[in-house]
């Protein structure tokens, strides 16, 4: 059966989006039998999606994608459940009762979070409607710097609202955002080495918090 990822964050443009793909390619070159699908109806990760199929055609059928309704999304999970080692989940930016399916279904929740106290503000609630289905989230702090006063600030105040701070921090890299325009994963992504590190490490994080799969 597989394992269940949701990235669920209130707050636009945190990158949700973005930690689904990179995760996705990066557990898929690792051999996981992948798929991703988009709740979200800007259907970016769809767009994804399609760049790749067209462009990379040798990537074809490594990953697994599918759109759902904010409650449709229990059936498309248990379809791919056993054709799959993990689903990952990008839901819309806002928090309210059509988010609870995604949260209920998932074996882990993933809060990124742009290291600003503003975007900090917009995390708390996600996090209580999380703990209301009694999962404790992994916050990935993205667009930050390791060992800054701010990114420090901003991890000890995750932790005091219930959820754990990865270790992981995603830096501001042009590659990201370039990496998905080209339909790959930034693990894929020419001359990308930084990046393609920070997501090893969140995925190994991640792999970690799910314990063993299969
Ligand atoms: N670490 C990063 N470095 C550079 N660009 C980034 C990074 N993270 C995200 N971006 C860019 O910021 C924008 C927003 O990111 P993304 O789409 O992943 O956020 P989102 O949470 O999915 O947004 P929405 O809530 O609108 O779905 C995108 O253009 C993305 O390429
Ligand atoms: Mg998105």
């Amino acid at each position: 059966m597989a394992k269940v990822v949701t990235m669920a964050q209130q707050k636009g443009g945190s990158g949700k989006t973005t930690v689904t793909i990179h995760l996705a390619v990066e557990l898929a070159r690792r051999g996981l039998r992948v798929a991703v699908l988009d709740l979200d109806p800007q259907g970016s990760l769809g767009r994804w999606f399609m760049i790749r199929l067209d462009r990379h055609p040798s990537a074809t059928g490594d990953i697994g994608f599918g759109t759902a309704s904010a409650w449709g999304v229990t059936y498309e999970v248990s379809k791919n459940a056993r054709t799959h080692d993990v689903i990952l989940i990008d839901t819309p930016p806002k928090i309210d009762g059509d988010l609870r399916p995604a949260l209920k279904v998932a074996d882990l929740v993933v809060v990124p979070v742009s290291a600003s106290e503003v975007d900090l503000w917009a995390t708390e609630g996600v996090l209580e409607l999380a703990a209301r289905e009694k999962r404790r989230p992994l916050a990935v702090l993205n667009r930050a710097r390791a060992g800054t006063r701010l990114t420090d600030k901003i991890r000890a105040a995750i932790t005091e609202l219930d959820a754990d701070p990865a270790e992981t921090v995603l830096a501001q890299r042009v590659a990201y955002a370039e990496a998905i325009g080209a339909g790959q994963g930034i693990c894929e992504y020419p001359g990308a080495k930084a990046g393609a590190a920070e997501v090893a490490a969140l995925a190994d994080e991640v792999l970690d918090r799910l314990g063993p799969i299969g």
